[in-house]
């Protein structure tokens, strides 16, 4: 089994690249943390959007009644949306069995590439080990031969960031003991060992990071300290065409 990852979200394109891949999705500050605080709520799906505008003509098309418009640009949620992009805002007395449009500045358009993956999970620091119960059970029925796990992190803005590359070098080194044979690649190794240097101190390192020192700014400490909280929402998002839901086995 090889263990593959791209610490942004744009590479050069090849077509079939993931197709022996099981790619693991990540934004952790704030897309897809949220998107499991939604599902773990009782959300029924969650669409992903790259524009405002499609997020807004999605959710026009719904019925009133189980519909909701959530997300962000600048941190801030757009005019007229029901919801940001704070995990807290989707609590289950507003989401559950609702159908969520969502659109991110990074996240929801990581979250829509890849499509020709074997599968694609949202994996963060809320769910880690229902994401690592759920490879064990993905591997053991798929086998570890000819299988790649590939990180795909939303980063910023194209460029890298601390809380995503963490969070994959945390998924890799959990991985790499459990599945001895697996080999990295140079990525894959790079996120590991950052990790490994922060893991003693990684809520205050990440803290004191770019971008959640501009969610800092902007009011919302909270949503860094529950992203970084391991287990928060043990919940396992995957995405299938154009729609995320909770895994169910
Ligand atoms: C994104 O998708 O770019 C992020 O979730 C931004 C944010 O923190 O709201």
């Amino acid at each position: 089994m090889n263990i593959d990852a791209f610490l942004t979200p744009y590479f050069p394109e090849k077509e079939d690249r993931f197709k022996k891949s099981l790619v693991i999705m990540i934004d952790v500050l704030r897309a897809g943390t949220t998107i499991c605080a939604a599902l773990y709520n009782g959300a029924k799906e969650i669409i992903p959007n790259e524009s405002v505008e499609t997020a807004v003509k999605i959710y026009s098309s719904l019925s009133k009644d189980n519909r909701f418009l959530g997300g962000e640009r600048d941190g801030r949620m757009p005019n007229g949306f029901d919801g940001g992009n704070s995990p807290s805002e989707y609590s289950m007395d507003v989401v559950n069995n609702k159908t969520i449009i969502f659109t991110t500045s990074n996240g929801t358009s990581t979250f829509l590439k890849a499509k020709d993956a074997v599968e694609r999970i949202i994996g963060s620091f809320v769910n880690i080990n229902a994401v690592l119960d759920f490879l064990t059970f993905f591997i053991h029925n798929y086998g570890q031969e000819n299988l790649n796990i590939t990180f795909l992190c939303s980063g910023t803005n194209g460029r890298l960031s601390y809380e995503d590359t963490t969070c994959a070098g945390a998924y890799i080194d959990l991985i790499s003991k459990n599945f001895l044979d697996s080999v990295m690649t140079d990525t894959a190794l790079a996120a590991m060992e950052i990790y490994k240097k922060h893991e003693t101190n990684l809520q205050q390192f990440i803290f004191e990071r770019e971008h959640a020192q501009f969610l800092n700014k902007l009011g919302f400490e909270n949503d860094i300290k529950i992203a970084m909280s391991y287990d928060y929402y043990p919940i396992v998002p995957i995405i299938r065409g154009n729609s995320i839901r909770a895994f169910r086995s």
